[in-house]
């Protein structure tokens, strides 16, 4: 949604914000702004536009504060627009705000009844209005922060400071992730970690209701509404610090001209990385993730529940686990599960899957789930995220930070995860021979030189690419694993290059979807040689009758010779991994598509990177 940063110490406070809000800029980017102390005073700049734009109207030399915030928005309440922007401030009083004040309406209402005037649109700045209230009652500017917080209904992590505190800077959560970063006699906040790991790896995440009030030197964590007894104000606790793997450079592009491009062609090396501590014995990874065998032999279904691109990922795992483990796979789209009557078995295992661990609407499926009684794994790309830290076990994904906003190495990350847990859980359960388990298992050693020859189809793909600009959508086919393969080719091509799109069931195209085909309608087929090769060639040249042009992923080239109008070879593999190879291209097709409508595919009209918010 949105990505709030903070700082203080002994740096150049200004140029340390913006250089965070850089790095977060895939949470949101239509418009930004600082805060920053300003002598007796709080300097804001902030515009519609994206974070270059704040730069360009900065001070120059930027003024020597050593202490501010910073904010990038994905606007929620309020339409992109300088006075919208934040931070939000009156009275001496400036707010950065991630999330959404659901009772903001009916503050703002008793405000203005007040005598207090609005600047902007927003919900947030309730927040700064609502604290100079009550210090106009007469309260201290902490307690009135305090008691203003506690009124907030909804999600939020805040970057707040004031003249009436100098020397500190506040870093509130409730519901959206907020992260301390731990330095030399030096602190920094922000939605994620990428924005300050070139300063520090010992970050602290912060759990709902927790305050920090930090200051150069010192870092004092409470509970808002804690207290430590009569006239002793709120009850301290010490803030768990976790050290974190992950490397600056990670987190930049390192010559490619875009994260998603670098991301793409990282896969190799992050599905080695996600699988490398349980492919020699993917039975391992069971007691570690804290799943009996007692459960195992007692399950009689799994859940799964995610979003988007992660959604596609628990599709394939439905076909895996029930195909190698032979349990009844229920996946949900995690906004639909959370609110449904929820027949989940007491002691059956529910699984959510999401690559930031932030996404409200998984956190919410995963809290549902876990209310009803079921045991809860998370399959999560973030260290110390939400979900990471809610769930009863996590199985990482070994990705790295993903910066591009479209999913493509979490997302064979995913599956990576799902097809070891696929494995494992197939042969506990005395369903999966030893044999096809090391036949699976040497594939998914090979996965890294697979990958790599998928990708080797870069420049033909790119030339497809060129040839799409008068398709007015696009229909993506497969069949059974591979299904999903198509909703996933799908939704990377309508989020970078803005083409509609629609993933298919091959088998379900004659049952309406036929209606739309004609030559403006390019039709991509995933086609892996198999037992449903015929029957998706079928569709193919019932496609081809109506005429469509086709564009077939296969490992099987010469047998769409004359068929398919365009093949991009991938190579062979066992039918349970031939995801993996087959969602390559269709990555680097929407890559393509969207570099070449000119579209800046890491940042995506209208989307973000985590969806915060429901
Ligand atoms: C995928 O390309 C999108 N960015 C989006 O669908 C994403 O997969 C979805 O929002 C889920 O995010 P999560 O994995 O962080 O929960």
């Amino acid at each position: 949604m949105c990505g709030i940063v903070g700082y203080i110490g002994g740096r150049s406070a200004l140029q340390v914000l913006v250089d965070g809000l850089r790095r977060l800029e895939y949470r949101g980017y239509d418009s930004a702004g600082v805060a920053y102390a300003n002598g007796g005073a709080i300097g804001i700049h902030k515009t519609r536009g994206r974070i270059d734009d704040l730069q360009n109207i900065l001070p120059n030399p930027m003024p020597e504060a050593k202490a501010g915030l910073g904010h990038t928005r994905w606007a929620t309440h309020g339409a992109p627009s300088d006075r919208n922007a934040h931070p939000h401030s009156t009275g001496g009083i400036a707010v950065v705000h991630n999330g959404i004040i659901e009772n903001y309406q009916q503050l703002k209402s008793r405000l203005i009844a007040e005598g207090h005037e609005f600047a902007s649109d927003t919900d947030t700045e309730v927040i700064p209005q609502l604290i100079s209230g009550y210090m106009r009652q007469g309260m201290p500017f902490e307690a009135a922060m305090r008691r203003a917080i506690l009124e907030l209904k909804g999600s939020y992590a805040l970057g707040i400071m004031s003249v009436w505190s100098p020397g500190k800077v506040f870093a509130v959560r409730n519901g959206s992730p907020l992260v301390v970063g731990f330095g030399q006699g030096e602190y920094f906040f922000a939605s994620d970690i990428p924005a300050f790991l070139p300063y520090t790896k010992k970050f602290s995440f912060m759990e709902d209701g927790q305050i920090f009030i930090l200051s150069a030197g010192e870092a004092m964590l409470e509970y808002l509404d804690s207290d430590a007894g009569p006239g002793k104000g709120p009850a301290q606790t010490v803030p768990k610090i976790v050290e974190i793997g992950w490397t600056a450079e990670m987190a930049e592009k390192e010559g490619y001209d875009y994260f998603m491009l670098k991301e793409i062609y990282e896969q190799p090396k992050t599905v080695m990385e996600t699988m490398r501590e349980w492919l020699d014995n993917p039975l391992d990874m069971l007691p570690a993730m804290g799943i009996t065998t007692r459960m195992i032999l007692g399950l009689r279904r799994l859940h799964i529940a995610a979003c988007g691109t992660s959604y596609h990922a628990a599709l394939v795992g439905k076909y895996a686990v029930e195909g190698l483990a032979h349990i009844p796979v229920e996946v949900e789209i995690a906004s639909e599960f959370r609110y449904k009557n929820l027949l989940i078995e007491k002691n059956s295992l529910f699984v959510s899957i999401t690559q930031s661990g932030e996404t409200a609407d998984t956190l919410a499926a995963q809290r549902e789930a876990a209310k009803k009684g079921a045991y809860t794994l998370t399959i999560c790309n973030v260290v110390g995220s939400t979900a990471s830290r809610e769930a009863d076990s996590v199985l990482y994904t070994r990705a790295g930070p993903e910066i591009g906003v479209a999913s493509t190495k979490a997302f064979t990350a995913q599956i990576a995860a799902l097809c070891l847990l696929a494995v494992a859980l197939g042969v506990r359960r005395g369903r999966l021979i030893a044999d096809e388990a090391e036949t699976i298992t040497a594939q998914l050693k090979k996965m890294p030189l697979l990958l790599e020859k998928a990708l080797a189809s870069g420049p033909r793909v790119k030339d497809i690419a060129a040839t799409l600009d008068d398709a007015r959508s696009m229909l993506y086919l497969g069949r059974g694993i591979n299904y999903p393969i198509a909703l996933e080719g799908a939704l990377k091509l309508k989020e970078i290059s803005y083409v509609h799109a629609e993933g298919y069931p091959a088998g379900e195209m004659k049952h309406g979807p036929i209606a739309l085909i004609d030559k403006r309608m390019p039709v991509v087929v995933v086609i892996p040689m198999g037992s449903l090769f015929e029957k998706t060639l079928s569709n193919i040249e019932e496609v081809k009758a109506r005429g469509a042009r086709v564009i077939a992923v296969t490992d099987e080239p010469a047998s769409l010779h004359g068929k398919a109008d365009e093949t991009i070879s991938v190579p062979s593999t066992h039918p349970v991994l031939s995801p993996f190879v087959n969602v390559i291209p269709l990555q680097m097709l929407a890559f393509h598509a969207g570099v070449l409508r000119g579209n800046d595919v890491d940042k995506p009209r209208n989307l973000a990177k985590s969806v915060t918010v429901e």
